[in-house]
């Protein structure tokens, strides 16, 4: 990965030690069980999928899941322990905000990553493309908050998301039956932060 930074170097190895992280995954993924008729049958990719804490928890309801992140440490990370998911898995190291990628899935999940990518409608419109005809997206993150969530702002584009807004850029992208849900609230010694899982189909 010449000449780019990678933002996670120094979390990746430490991710999964954080409880609250692993039970906003668990959230998450919860959810998107009870919200999405999901099978064995399906080819399903993690955006910004880290160190696998959503895929890990997905993975029993899928037939294989196409981990696709620009940060190498978090996915060595998720290559650790690939033989413990129990789906197939394979593992992709691209930046969706430059990088195209030529191949379609029958959904897309995502969660905490979106607010690391500047240009929504851009993203939006390539995560429609990468699906097939009646795919889904489920995609988790946190409501507009006020910037302290993160410590460190570094690589953070958006201080959360107005539902509404990213509604109306999901619509121009062309998605269907957008729907949003409560997916977990992340509380820190100075303040709560809400996450919400958007679902909407092809
Ligand atoms: C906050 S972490 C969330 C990781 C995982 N989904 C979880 O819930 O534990 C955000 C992840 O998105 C990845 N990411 C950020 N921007 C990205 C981009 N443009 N393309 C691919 N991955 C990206 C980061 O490298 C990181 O692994």
């Amino acid at each position: 990965m010449k000449n780019k930074i990678d933002h996670f170097a120094h979390k990746s190895k430490s991710w999964d030690m954080n409880s609250k992280r692993v039970q906003n995954a668990k959230g998450i993924a919860d959810l998107i069980v009870k919200n999405i008729e999901l099978s064995p049958s399906m080819e399903i990719m993690d955006f910004g999928a880290g160190t696998g804490l959503l895929s890990y928890f997905v993975a029993p309801y899928v037939g294989k899941i196409t981990a696709v992140d620009n940060s190498p440490s978090m996915l060595l990370e998720f290559t650790k322990k690939c033989d413990e998911f129990a789906c197939r898995t394979e593992v992709m190291e691209k930046d969706l905000s430059v990088d195209t990628l030529e191949r379609k899935f029958d959904g897309i999940i995502s969660s905490m990553t979106i607010h690391h990518v500047k240009d929504q409608k851009a993203l939006f419109s390539k995560v429609y493309d990468m699906l097939n005809e009646k795919g889904f997206i489920a995609i988790a993150d946190l409501d507009s908050e006020d910037g302290s969530f993160h410590s460190d702002n570094t690589g953070v584009f958006h201080h959360g998301f107005d539902r509404k807004k990213l509604e109306n850029i999901a619509k121009e992208a062309g998605f269907k039956h957008i729907r949003f849900d409560h997916a977990n609230t992340i509380s820190k010694p100075h303040h709560d932060f809400t996450v919400f899982l958007m679902t909407a189909v092809k």
